[in-house]
């Protein structure tokens, strides 16, 4: 199926899967064509600046409302409650993928949070691996879904249409949206951020201008498409962290036409216009922001994602890879494809890394000798995509990212071995 998307962000999108499908001139008619009914999709509140609101009108075969009561699933989401509280930097290696068939929902580990989910703010990091296609349908009612694939292509079927994504694009899921991920290979993993706050949206560019980052138009949203199935279907939701189901006699993805903003998207990562310098040093790193959640202090943000694209090194007289550095943010790092250029070793696609507020990190030690030494000719930093997941709150990691065998006990060796080049008598 060659899929068709719509161009752009934030714009009031307008799609219908049957022609006339879609009230004109007015939200909710008495009667809506094709004897559909009528819900709203809000993902902000009411009254929320118009700049900020985000809504869609739904035209679907049965409204949402008709569903018999959820009850609690035995099965949680694995991760388990929030563990100890610790400064210290993690670094974990991939999860393997599980052998017994695990759809997207039982694949979803909690690896690391900062908010309780009923907070409207802060974020919960998870790592999703698969080896089924979904056969229920999700929502998520305690927050936006970033998916940021690592392995696998996924069939996303949602209420608005279907989107499809492989490595090294992004998805996000506006709270409560209903979909269902399908694999497109045998097996998937990946990264999850969940983000109880503002909904993302594109940074401001400041001194930067009109153009470049994340542009606009390579943002796609699908067009409508629907499932008319009478057959039994598990719906699942996660309410305040549990998860609850209950049982439809039809597809849920049943919405005919739609209108408005609050819609799920993809994005290429390929297609960020990676900016940095063109003489010394080199910018900081929110040059590289792709989406931002903001909170209510101007700059701060709930949730940035930072992404370190293959792009040309040419600073002059400059120590290249990422500065030593100590943050007011916290950093949950991941790795899609190739090696990151501040680690050597020990950071893996799937892999993992935590620098809480305030714990200093920078390159390894192999990684920084050879920087202080290197000729400094222009070169590319190509087959790489690494990412950052940045909050300002602290991370707790989860009683099972504390406990497991992928967290490496030894990462703080890795800046052990930085030479001593200290001579005060030698400038
Ligand atoms: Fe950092």
């Amino acid at each position: 199926m060659n899929l068709e998307y719509l161009s752009g962000f934030g714009n009031e999108f307008a799609s219908e899967a049957l022609p006339g499908a879609l009230p004109v001139g007015q939200n909710s008619p008495q009667k809506a064509p094709y004897g559909l009914y009528t819900e709203l999709f809000s993902g902000t509140a009411f009254t929320m600046a118009r700049s900020e609101a985000r809504r869609t009108w739904l035209y679907r075969i049965q409204p949402s409302a008709n569903h018999p009561a959820f009850s609690k699933l035995e099965r949680q989401l694995a991760g388990g409650p929030l563990g100890a509280v610790t400064p210290n930097r993690l670094r974990w290696n991939p999860l393997d993928i599980p052998g017994e068939p695990t759809d997207f929902i039982d694949g979803l580990v909690g690896m690391v949070a900062n908010a309780a989910s009923q907070k409207p703010s802060g974020i919960s990091i998870h790592t999703y691996r698969a080896n089924r296609s979904m056969e229920r349908v999700f929502f998520n009612a305690d927050g936006e879904l970033l998916i940021v694939p690592e392995q696998g292509r996924l069939r996303i079927a949602t209420e608005l249409g279907v989107l499809e994504v492989e490595p090294l694009e992004i998805v996000v899921l506006p709270r409560g949206l209903k979909f269902r991920v399908e694999l497109l290979d045998a097996q998937a993993r990946g990264y999850v951020a969940e983000n109880h706050g503002a909904p993302l949206r594109l940074p401001d560019l400041g001194p930067i201008g009109s153009n470049g980052l994340a542009n606009p138009r390579d943002f796609l949203s699908p067009v409508a498409h629907y499932e008319d199935l009478k057959q039994p279907t598990t719906l699942v939701q996660k309410f305040l962290g549990e998860l609850w189901a209950c049982e439809l006699d039809h597809s849920p993805l049943n919405v005919v036409a739609w209108h408005g903003n609050n819609v799920p998207y993809k994005y290429d990562l390929r297609r960020f216009n990676t900016l940095g310098t063109v003489s010394f040093d080199h910018p900081d790193p929110s040059i590289f922001t792709v989406l931002t959640s903001p909170t209510s202090v101007h700059g701060l943000a709930n949730l940035d994602f930072v992404i370190f694209p293959p792009r040309w090194m040419v600073a002059e007289n400059t120590f290249r890879p990422p500065w030593f550095h100590r943050n007011l943010m916290n950093e949950y790092m991941g790795l899609i494809q190739g090696a990151y250029d501040a680690k050597a070793e020990g950071f893996l696609p799937g892999g993992a890394s935590l620098h809480s507020c305030m714990s200093a990190h920078g390159p390894d030690g192999e990684t920084c000798t050879k920087a202080i030494n290197a000729e400094l000719a222009p070169h590319k930093i190509d087959n790489t995509m690494a990412f950052m997941f940045e909050t300002s709150q602290v991370l707790r990691p989860t009683q099972f990212a504390l406990e497991c065998p992928q967290l490496q006990p030894a990462y703080d060796a890795c800046w052990a071995s930085l030479p001593a080049t200290f001579n005060p008598n030698r400038r």
